[in-house]
């Protein structure tokens, strides 16, 4: 199949909705991480989004929306919160997920009784949604386990070839997915941290739980309450460490590796402080900033065909806690004290 490359132009964005009618799978830019969309009603259109990703089945995806009255008809049930959440934070990078309708697909939900639900904020999204008509089911658009993409080349890179077109809508502002919160719980849990924080949540919602599978490692048995927690995540093919303590500290330890191999993800002004290569990685209280850079850090390191990325351990303060869980899984949990 030929990908086609569409601009964020009116008629490319006209042409995106057409293929999306009819079943198709296109990239589109979100204000988070391009997704790969599908029409989220056309049970075997969504189907095509796992093969093209290698997508593990029970790993369900989030449905995104154009208009806040387009909940009612895929859920069976709208808590008067959401009303809440949606005026402090839609459009934005929250997902909420709400007990699903029986409009929702099985391979949407993946054989849940739930639905997570998005507005985006990025204009070429929404233009794209309201284009196609429908609302659509979205993943990030990368190659299952390896790290999201943040521009329609790192899209290219995972799925020239098996999907029938990426909109190139630039950069992506975010960096990192959406915050996904789940309102099917007792206390409203946050399933996987995003740029909304659970103190902003906690501010609108009055209480908020984060799940420990966020941080922590889950043991191979148990069950995860996001599906998409279980699985290797975000890595590159290099192996990659997280060095927590001071900047002395992280580069000795670097310094003490073979520098041709080796690439290292240090905040802003450290660079000169290590010998091998560096790629940026924001200012040390600048989650937002490491936030941006990361997944194309990883990438570029894989790019360079490096063996070990050594990563300065952000704060998990504010959204310092979505870069570091992301990178926890990056780095399947290796942690080094320096
Ligand atoms: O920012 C984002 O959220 C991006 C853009 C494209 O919108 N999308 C994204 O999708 O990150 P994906 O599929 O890579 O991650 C969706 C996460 C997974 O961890 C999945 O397990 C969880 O949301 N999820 C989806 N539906 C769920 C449900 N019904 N209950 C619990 N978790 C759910
Ligand atoms: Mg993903």
């Amino acid at each position: 199949m030929k990908t086609l490359r569409l601009t964020n132009a009116a008629p490319d964005i006209r042409t995106a909705g057409e293929l999306l009618k009819q079943g198709e799978l296109v990239a589109i830019p979100t204000e988070t991480v391009y997704g790969l969309a599908a029409d989220a009603l056309n049970g075997a259109a969504v189907e095509n989004i796992f093969r093209a990703k290698g997508r593990p089945q029970d790993n369900p995806l989030i449905v995104h929306i154009a208009d806040l009255s387009q909940v009612e008809d895929l859920t069976a049930f709208v808590p008067p919160v959401l009303q809440d959440l949606a005026d402090a934070f839609w459009p934005g990078p929250l997902t909420v997920v709400l007990e699903k309708s029986d409009l929702i697909p099985d391979e949407v939900s993946a054989g849940l009784d739930t639905v997570a639900i998005r507005m985006p904020s990025h204009k070429d999204a929404r233009a794209i949604i309201r284009a196609a008509g429908t609302p659509l089911a979205a993943p990030s658009a990368n190659t299952s386990g390896m790290p999201s993409p943040t521009t329609a080349e790192h899209v290219l890179h995972d799925l020239d070839g098996k999907i029938a077109a990426v909109v190139d809508g630039g950069p992506c502002e975010v960096g990192v997915e959406s915050t996904v919160l789940s309102l099917c719980t007792r206390v409203p849990r946050v399933l996987r941290p995003g740029k909304v924080t659970p103190d902003e949540l906690f501010e609108v919602l009055g209480q908020v739980e984060v799940d420990e599978a966020v941080l922590g490692r889950l043991a191979d048995d148990a069950v995860a309450a996001s599906p998409g927690m279980k699985y290797k995540h975000y890595s590159p093919k290099a192996e990659v460490y997280l060095l927590n303590g001071s900047a002395k500290g992280f580069a000795e330890y670097v310094n003490a590796r073979p520098a041709e191999e080796t690439v290292a993800l240090v905040f802003d002004g450290e660079e000169d402080l290590v010998r091998c290569r560096t790629l940026p990685f924001g200012a040390e209280g600048d989650p937002a900033g490491q936030a941006e850079h990361l997944f194309d850090d990883l990438r570029q390191a894989d790019d360079w065909g490096v063996k070990e990325i050594y990563v300065r351990c952000p704060s998990d303060e504010g959204m310092g806690l979505a870069v570091l869980n992301r990178l926890l899984r990056a780095a399947e949990y290796r942690v080094i004290e320096v």
